[in-house]
C-alpha cells in the first residue's frame, strides 16, 4: 500500500513536471503568426494514458472549432468546423499536402497515393481510381462473399467441433477474425493474392501485420527517430520492420511480373469493355497492368498496390469491428438488422443487385464511421499561406495561417459536434432513414438530398462536410463503395447466422489509437448460433 502511494506521489509530481513544460511551450507559441486563434491550454498530461483525439474534443467544447495546439515542440492547428473542412479538403485542397503523415508513411507507401506528392498523385489518381468501377464493384461482392463464408464457416466449425461440441457458444475476438477477413478480401480484389489468413498462418501475412504494427507505432510516436542514419542497422525493431517490408515488396514484386507476363489481348479487350463476367483475374491489378500496358513503372505499381494494402484493410476491419461493438450493447437494433437480412436474402448469399436492398446494414455501418471514423483525425499542412474561413468563436474574418501549418482535422469532433447532431453520442442508424416511397432511396433525413441525388449512403456532399466518413474532396477515399459494400456484406453474413454478444463489459473495451481507432486488447465476444432460425 505503502508503494503505491508512494507510487501515485512520484506520477503527481511528474505530471505537475510535464503540465508546466507544456505551459511554458503554450505560453512561447501563442506569441506566435496564427494570430488571435484560441489556444488550447492543454497540458501534455492530458496526452498520456489516452488516445489524443478525446483531448481534441474536451479542447473543441471549451475552445470552439479552430484552436491552436501547443503539443511537444510544435504548434497545431485542430479544426472541427465543416466549412473549414470544405475548404482545406475541396476548396483549397491543392495548397495542402500530408505533412506529417506523409513523413510517416512514406518509407511504407513510397508514392502510392496517400503520401504522394501533388504532381505524381494527380496521375496516379487518374490511373487508379476508374479501377474502381461499377463492374469491377460487381465482380467483388463475390469475393467478398466467398471470404465471408470462410469465415462463416470457421465459426460454425468451431461451434460444432470437437472440444466444442454441445457447447451453446464460443469466445472469439471478432477484431482478430475481421482483421484476417479484411485481409484476405484486400489481396484477393487487389492482386489477386490468397493470404488464407482466415484459415492459416504465413510469413507474408506476418510480414503485412508486422508492417501494420510499425506503421500504426510511427503514427503515435512524434520523433521520427528512424530518420536517423543506421536507425534501419541498429535498432532491432527497425531491422525487423526492413526484413517484414522486404518479404512483402518480394511478394508484390512477383505478383507485379506474373501479371505483367500474362498479359493477354483478349483480356485488355474484356477490360476495356468493362466485361467482367469471363475474367479469371479481376484484381486491381490485372487492371492496372492491362489498361496501362506492360511499360507501367514496377516501382509505382509496387507503391500503389502497399498503399491499397494498408488503406483498404484496418480501415475496413475496424469499422466491423465498432458496428458489432455497437449492435451487441444494442439487442433489439441487432434484431432489426438480423430482420432486415432475412427478409432481403433469406438464406441466400448476398449479391450486388440484393446489397442495394440491405439498408439498414448499410446505415450501420456509417452510423459506426461516425462514432468510430477511420482514421478519426485528417492531417495536412499548408504549403503557401491560407487563410481558415471566420465565423467562428473570437474571429468572424478568419485565421490567417502560415505556410508550413501542421493541421488536425479531427473528424471525430465534427461528427460527435453538439452543434450539429442530436444525441451525438448514442448510436443510431435510424438518423439517416427516410420513408420512401418505392425502393429508390431518395435522399437522407437531415441532409439536402438535391446536394447528391441518390447518393448511396448519407456523405460529405449531402452534409455539407458535417460528415466525412471517407473524407472529401479530390483526396477523397477512392475505395469508399468497395468498402462499404465489402462490410455491409461481410455483417450481414455474420448476423444471418449469428448472435453476438460482448464477453465483458462495453467499459472493458479500451480503445486506443494510430492510424485507425482499434481497442487495446481484442473485442472479446459470446457468438452463438440464432436461436430464431431452423
Ligand atoms: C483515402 C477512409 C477503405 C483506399 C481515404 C481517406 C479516408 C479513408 C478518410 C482520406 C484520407 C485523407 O484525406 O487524408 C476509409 C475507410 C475505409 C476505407 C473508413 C473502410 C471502411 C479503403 C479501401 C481502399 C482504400 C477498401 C482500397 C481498396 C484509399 C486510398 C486513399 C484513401 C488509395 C488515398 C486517396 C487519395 O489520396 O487520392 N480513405 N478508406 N480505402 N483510401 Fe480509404
Amino acid at each position: 500500500r505503502c508503494q503505491s502511494v508512494d507510487a501515485d506521489k512520484r506520477e503527481g509530481s511528474n505530471r505537475k513536471l510535464l503540465d508546466n513544460a507544456s505551459n511554458l511551450l503554450t505560453n512561447f507559441l501563442s506569441g506566435g503568426s496564427i494570430g488571435s486563434m484560441p489556444i488550447a491550454e492543454g497540458a501534455v498530461s492530458d496526452l498520456i494514458g489516452r488516445p489524443l483525439f478525446f483531448s481534441l474534443y474536451d479542447w473543441f467544447i471549451q475552445h470552439g472549432s479552430v484552436y491552436k495546439l501547443a503539443f511537444g515542440p510544435k504548434a497545431f492547428v485542430v479544426v472541427s468546423d465543416p466549412i473549414v473542412a470544405r475548404h482545406i479538403l475541396r476548396e483549397n485542397a491543392f495548397s495542402y499536402d500530408k505533412g506529417v503523415l506523409a513523413d510517416i508513411l512514406e518509407p511504407i507507401m513510397g508514392k502510392g497515393l496517400i503520401p504522394a506528392d501533388l504532381d505524381t498523385w494527380k496521375q496516379r489518381r487518374r490511373v487508379i481510381a476508374p479501377g474502381f468501377h461499377t463492374s469491377y464493384l460487381e465482380a467483388m461482392v463475390k469475393t467478398f462473399t466467398t471470404c465471408s463464408e470462410r469465415t462463416v464457416s470457421k465459426f460454425n466449425k468451431l461451434l460444432e467441433g470437437e472440444g466444442y461440441a454441445g457447447q451453446k457458444s464460443i469466445q472469439l475476438d471478432l477484431e482478430a477474425e475481421f482483421s484476417s477477413l479484411a485481409l484476405d478480401v484486400i489481396g484477393l480484389s487487389v492482386f489477386n493474392y490468397d493470404f488464407g489468413s482466415v484459415t492459416k498462418e504465413s510469413p507474408v501475412i506476418k510480414a503485412v501485420y508486422g508492417t501494420l504494427f510499425e506503421a500504426e507505432h510511427r503514427s503515435t510516436f512524434y520523433i521520427p527517430y528512424w530518420k536517423l542514419p543506421l536507425a534501419r542497422w541498429l535498432v532491432p525493431r527497425q531491422r525487423k520492420f526492413q526484413h517484414d517490408l522486404k518479404i512483402i515488396n518480394n511478394c508484390l514484386d512477383e505478383l507485379i511480373r506474373n501479371a505483367k507476363e500474362s498479359r493477354e489481348e483478349t483480356d485488355v479487350e474484356k477490360l476495356q469493355q468493362r466485361d467482367y463476367s469471363n475474367l479469371k483475374d479481376a484484381s486491381l491489378l490485372r487492371f492496372l497492368v492491362d489498361m496501362r500496358g506492360a511499360d507501367v513503372d514496377d516501382r509505382q505499381l509496387r507503391d500503389d498496390l502497399m498503399t491499397m494494402l494498408i488503406a483498404g484493410h484496418e480501415t475496413t476491419a475496424a469499422v466491423l469491428t465498432w458496428a458489432v461493438f455497437l449492435l451487441a450493447q444494442n439487442p433489439d437494433k441487432m434484431k432489426k438488422a438480423q430482420a432486415e437480412v432475412d427478409s432481403v436474402l433469406g438464406s441466400d448469399k448476398p449479391t450486388f443487385e440484393s446489397l442495394k436492398k440491405l439498408q439498414y446494414i448499410r446505415l450501420i455501418v456509417v452510423e459506426s464511421l461516425r462514432l468510430y471514423p477511420q482514421p478519426p483525425l485528417l492531417i495536412r499542412r499548408s504549403l503557401k499561406p491560407d487563410v481558415l474561413p471566420g465565423g467562428h468563436k473570437g474571429d468572424k474574418d478568419g485565421y490567417a495561417i502560415p505556410a508550413g501549418t501542421d493541421v488536425f482535422l479531427s473528424v471525430y469532433n465534427l461528427h460527435r459536434s453538439p452543434y450539429f447532431w442530436d444525441h451525438p453520442h448514442e448510436f443510431e442508424p435510424e438518423r439517416f432513414l427516410v420513408q420512401s416511397k418505392n425502393e429508390e432511396i431518395e435522399g437522407w433525413a437531415g441532409f439536402d438530398p438535391s446536394r447528391s441525388p441518390g447518393a448511396l449512403y448519407p456523405n460529405e456532399i449531402v452534409s455539407d462536410f458535417a460528415f466525412l466518413p471517407f473524407g472529401g474532396g479530390p483526396r477523397k477515399c477512392v475505395g469508399d463503395q468497395f468498402a462499404l459494400m465489402e462490410s455491409t456484406v461481410a455483417l450481414a453474413m455474420l448476423l444471418q447466422k449469428f448472435d453476438v454478444e460482448l464477453k465483458g463489459t462495453s467499459e472493458s473495451v479500451e480503445l486506443v489509437t494510430g492510424a485507425t481507432i482499434h481497442t487495446k486488447n481484442g473485442l472479446w465476444c459470446n457468438l452463438r448460433k440464432r436461436s430464431d432460425l431452423h
